[in-house]
C-alpha cells in the first residue's frame, strides 16, 4: 500500500469534475507561446501571466492542481503571497516539473532520453519545503521509421521509474509523464501499438523499482492519427483506440489518467475526453493536465495587456469548465458557439 497521504493526494487530483492545469512551461516553452502573442518573455511578465490564472475566480470549481516551473514556485502575487500559498488557499494542489527535459539519446539518431536525475533528492526536497505536492517527469518518443527503438522505450521507462521512486521517498506524488508524439503521418493503429509498448515497459519498471502504483497518476497521450496523416481518425475511435490501450496496459491500481492535450485544439481535446469519459465507468479515473488547451484562448485575449486581464480569466474560467463537464461525459460541442460562460 502506498503511504496513505500519497494516495489521498493523487485521488483529490483527479476528484470527480476537477484536472489539472499544467502551467510548467520551461522558459524556451513559454518564450514560444509568449512569441505567438507578441509579448516579451521576461520574468515579470511570466509573473503576471501565471499570476492571472492563478488568480481566477472559480477555476478551483475544476482545478485540482496546477503545475509550477522552478521559476514560478518561487515567485509571487503582486501582493505579496508566494503562488504556491496562493494555490493552497483556494484548495489547489501546487506541483512541479522535475525534468530538466528531453536530451538526444546516444547511439539513437532521433530519439530523446530525459535528463534530470542527478541531485534529484535534493531538489525535491527544497520543492516540498516550498509548497509542492505532486511532481511531473516528461519522456518523449517519436514514431518514425523503426522509431520508437526498443532502447529508447526502455532507458526512458527505467528513468521514469527512478523518479516516481524517489518522489515517494520525498513524499510527493509523481505524474509518470511518456508522451508518444503525434507529429508524423502515422495512423491512428500505429499510435496505438507504439504507446503500448510504451505503457509496457513504464509499468514494468515501476514495478521493479517497487514504485507504489496507488500514489502515482498516469499523464499519457490520448491515442490519435498523426497530425499530418491523410485520414484523421473521428473522436469515437479515438476513445476506442486509447481505452483498449489503456484497459491493457494500466493496472486498476493507479488511482487516474490524466491526460496531455499535446497538439490537438483546445475544442478537440474536451470533445475526445468526454468522448472517453462518456463510455465509462472506467477502472480509474479519467481527466486531464492540459497545457495549451487550457490556456490557449487565454493567452490570446490577454496578449501582454492589462486591460485585457479579466478578459483572458473568463475565457480560462470557460475552457476549465468545459473540461470539467468532460470528466463526466456531460459537455456539449454546441457550448462552444453558444453563450456558455
Ligand atoms: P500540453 O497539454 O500543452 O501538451 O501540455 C501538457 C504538458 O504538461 C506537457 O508536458
Amino acid at each position: 500500500m502506498a503511504a496513505p497521504e500519497l494516495e489521498l493526494i493523487a485521488r483529490a487530483l483527479v476528484a470527480p469534475g476537477k484536472g489539472i492545469l499544467a502551467a510548467d512551461e520551461s522558459d524556451s516553452t513559454i518564450k514560444k507561446r509568449f512569441d505567438s502573442i507578441g509579448v516579451e518573455s521576461n520574468e515579470e511578465n511570466r509573473r503576471a501571466y501565471r499570476e492571472l490564472l492563478f488568480t481566477t475566480a472559480g477555476a478551483e470549481e475544476f482545478i485540482s492542481g496546477v503545475i509550477l516551473f522552478d521559476e514560478t514556485i518561487r515567485q509571487s502575487s503582486v501582493d505579496g503571497t508566494a503562488f504556491p500559498q496562493l494555490l493552497e488557499s483556494k484548495g489547489v494542489i501546487p506541483g512541479i516539473k522535475v525534468d530538466q527535459g528531453a536530451k538526444p539519446l546516444a547511439n539513437a539518431p532521433g530519439e530523446t532520453i530525459t535528463e534530470g536525475l542527478d541531485g534529484l533528492r535534493d531538489r525535491l526536497a527544497e520543492y516540498r519545503g516550498l509548497g509542492a505536492r505532486f511532481a511531473k517527469w516528461r519522456a518523449t518518443y517519436t514514431i518514425g521509421a523503426g522509431t520508437p527503438s526498443e532502447y529508447c522505450i526502455w532507458t526512458n521507462a527505467h528513468a521514469l521509474a527512478r523518479y516516481a521512486a524517489l518522489c515517494q521517498e520525498a513524499r510527493i506524488v509523481p505524474i509518470v509523464e511518456p508522451e508518444v508524439l503525434m507529429d508524423g503521418d502515422h495512423d491512428v493503429e500505429r499510435a496505438y501499438h507504439v504507446t503500448s509498448r510504451v505503457l509496457f515497459a513504464l509499468y514494468t519498471e515501476l514495478h521493479d523499482q517497487k514504485v507504489q502504483l496507488e500514489g502515482t497518476l498516469l499523464k499519457p497521450n490520448m491515442i490519435l492519427s498523426g497530425y499530418s496523416a491523410p485520414t484523421q481518425a473521428s473522436d469515437d475511435e479515438v476513445a476506442d483506440y486509447t481505452l483498449r490501450c489503456f484497459r491493457e496496459r494500466v493496472p486498476a491500481a493507479v488511482p487516474g489518467i490524466v491526460f496531455l492535450s499535446g497538439g490537438q485544439s483546445d475544442e478537440q481535446a474536451t470533445a475526445r475526453l468526454n468522448a472517453i469519459n462518456a463510455r465509462g465507468p472506467h477502472p480509474w479515473e479519467l481527466s486531464f493536465s492540459y497545457g495549451r488547451a487550457l490556456q490557449a484562448p487565454a493567452l490570446k485575449a490577454w496578449v501582454g495587456e492589462r486591460g485585457n486581464v479579466e478578459a483572458a480569466q473568463q475565457a480560462y474560467y470557460r475552457r476549465a469548465k468545459f473540461n470539467g463537464a468532460a470528466r463526466s461525459g456531460t459537455y456539449a460541442p454546441e457550448w462552444e458557439t453558444a453563450d456558455v460562460a
